[in-house]
């Protein structure tokens, strides 16, 4: 692994994210990764802050067709004090995080940071105070609520319910024990009861396929009925998204994983990945697996879907509902302290 030019300003970087993350000295960083992992100058540039802190550090490189469910690789996950999930393996099922490997660190008293987006992410999403307290209130207004229900002059309107159902926010900081976070990331979500969803769903034009990493260019409908989803009008974008979760074919592939909205007035809708989940006042409602536990306050899903499929989908000029209050209309939070 040889670290670029650009890493440079990285190991700076990792430096003030780590110490965000509470790292101290004699603490174990385990970083993991892959040998296809697309920014191969992270991990040294990590390893190299890790250990400029007083950190103990180990790079933990799998072979990249592992799905971590043997003894050794659950060992060291739940042993280290702050793992940096460099990987976006094993795929099909979402990555490493809806794991029950990564369950068991996080239960274990880990904390788990995922980086995967390129530099100038990283760099203009920096974690800042502001997007906690957004997530950290809307997480606590959306583990209240029953009902979410989202409309769009599109012509989405769906419900989702939740009942007995937690809520989490990301913020991009994983700093307290069990606690799952993504550098860089500002949004919150909830993973809805497998078996509720009931309306139709409408993808436009310019809406984020975050599964399939690219823009609709065309319009999709997907009708629900008990949770599922049970036809996908539609011309190109519909068939390709039917075929791609047809191929996964099983139920939970046709069933949501999670539901929310984005809080960082600093993502860019021209840049797809984290951006494109984090974005102000946009709603997310993704398909596919969602076990995901951790014992951090506001953190995990709690979901039961154990799909191969995982399939984020963000989508703009929506609003958003909670047990019948408007909270986000046309990306404008309603309920101004979420904002
Ligand atoms: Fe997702």
């Amino acid at each position: 692994m040889n670290m670029s030019l650009g890493g440079a300003d990285l190991v700076s970087m990792f430096e003030h994210e780590l110490r965000m993350c509470q790292v101290k000295a004699g603490e174990t960083v385990l970083i993991f990764t892959d040998p296809r992992f697309i920014h191969p100058e992270y991990p040294p540039a990590a390893f190299a802050a890790a250990r400029s802190l007083g950190a103990n550090v180990y790079i933990l490189v799998s072979q990249g067709d592992q799905r971590l469910e043997d003894d050794l690789v659950r060992a060291a996950w739940k042993n280290a004090n702050l793992i940096l999930g460099m990987s976006m393996l094993p795929r099909g099922i979402g990555s490493w995080m809806y794991t029950d490997t990564h369950n068991a660190a996080l239960g274990a008293g880990a904390r788990v940071l995922m980086v995967q987006e390129p530099l100038e992410v990283l760099k203009r999403m920096l974690p800042i105070p502001e997007t906690r307290r957004r997530g950290l209130a809307g997480a606590q207004r959306l583990q209240e609520a029953k009902e979410i229900r989202v409309v769009s002059n599109a012509g989405s309107d769906y419900v989702l319910r939740k009942d007995g159902r937690t809520a989490m926010y990301q913020c991009g900081v994983a700093d307290e024990p069990g606690r799952w976070d993504h550098w860089p990331s500002g949004l919150v979500t909830c993973a809805p009861l497998e078996d509720s969803a009931e309306g139709t769903y409408v993808i436009e034009p310019g809406d984020v396929l975050l599964g399939s990493w690219r823009y609709a260019q065309s319009r999709i409908t997907l009708h629900l009925e008990k949770g599922r989803i049970v036809r996908i009008e539609g011309e190109q974008d519909a068939r390709l998204l039917e075929a791609h979760l047809s191929r996964i074919g099983d139920d939970g592939a046709f069933r949501f994983s999670h539901a929310g909205w984005g809080i960082d007035d600093r993502a860019d809708w021209g840049h797809i990945g984290m951006d494109s989940e984090s974005l102000y006042g946009t709603v997310m409602v993704s398909i596919g697996r969602n076990i995901f536990k951790a014992p951090a306050p506001y953190c995990g899903l709690g979901g039961s879907n154990t799909s191969e499929a995982h399939f984020d989908i963000c989508c703009r000029n929506t609003d958003l509902y909670l047990d019948g209050e408007l909270i986000i209309q046309n990306e404008q939070f309603v309920a101004k302290d979420l904002g």
